[in-house]
């Protein structure tokens, strides 16, 4: 069902091909939006613009590593020139990292979690607001925070940093680029059901995790698209600069 109101819209979502962007992906597409997913593999990005068919929107897909300036740069401007503009962007590929503590923490570790979680919505937000105040149309960026954009985990201190880092960039930029007509907000899932978290975490692990939110359970990829889409919406006009928990309930304790 189309309650967003998306048409004529053009979306990027970065890590597009799996689990948050993905679901990304399918909820803007029902809403009406023209869709380009970005990822790091074609086959996997192909896998998803096969399912986005059935919408029949336009689609477009690019191979782009978000913690490479210049790939993002080009990917952006191959939207433009594919699509016409960009109205939309998600900014949501990401990692887990490494799981330790910081005393322990390697450079190579850190390097890799903070050049793709922040270095990554950083290339990929600059991207977006150059290509929106071109287009003179203003925009909605969404950046992929998490619940540790606000609160600490013990072993994840890189992924932690990063993701206050997105958050704060993002009430930066919410404050410089109003004047464009571009909103910027982030989003803070709780532990979400997708390959991230069964790749870094086993049953028992998740199931522990489970009961660190009120509403006892683990969130599903399509409850965080649903708030993605409402802020990427007109309907969400109001809104710039914040920071939006959908969590379960794991930040209200
Ligand atoms: P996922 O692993 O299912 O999907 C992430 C996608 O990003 C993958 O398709 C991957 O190939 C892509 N990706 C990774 N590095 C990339 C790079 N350098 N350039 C381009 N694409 C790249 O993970 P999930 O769970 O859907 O995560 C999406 C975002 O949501 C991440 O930013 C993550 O930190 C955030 N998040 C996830 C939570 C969870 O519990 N799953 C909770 C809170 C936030």
């Amino acid at each position: 069902m189309n309650i967003y109101g998306l048409g004529g819209k053009v979306a990027v979502i970065t890590g597009g091909a799996s689990g948050i962007g993905r679901a990304c992906a399918h909820t803007l597409a029902r809403s009406g939006a023209d869709i380009s997913i970005w990822d790091l593999d074609q086959g996997a990005l192909d896998l998803v613009l096969k399912e986005l068919e059935d919408y029949d929107y336009r689609l477009h897909s690019a191979v782009v590593d978000v913690s490479d300036s210049a790939a993002v740069d080009s990917a952006m401007q191959d939207v433009v020139d594919t699509l016409g503009h960009v109205d939309i962007t998600v900014a949501n590929a990401g990692i887990g990292g490494a799981a330790a503590s910081s005393g322990d923490y390697s450079d190579d570790d850190w390097h890799r979690v903070i050049g793709i979680n922040l270095d990554g919505v950083f290339y990929t937000q600059r991207a977006a607001i150059r290509a929106m105040r071109q287009s003179g149309r203003g925009g909605s960026i969404v950046n992929m925070a998490s619940v540790l954009g606000d609160v600490g985990f013990a072993s994840a201190s890189a992924y932690t940093a990063a993701k206050h880092g997105v958050v704060g960039l993002t009430q930066a930029a919410a404050w410089e680029h109003a004047v464009d007509g571009i909103r910027i907000n982030a989003v803070g899932p709780g532990f979400i059901r997708t390959p991230l978290l069964a790749k870094n975490l086993d049953e028992a692990a998740l199931a522990f995790l489970a009961t660190q939110h009120a509403l006892q359970r683990l969130g599903e990829p399509h409850e965080v698209a649903e708030l993605v889409a409402w802020l990427a919406s007109d309907a969400a006009s109001f809104a710039t600069g914040t920071f939006y928990p959908i969590d379960g309930g794991y930040l209200a304790r």
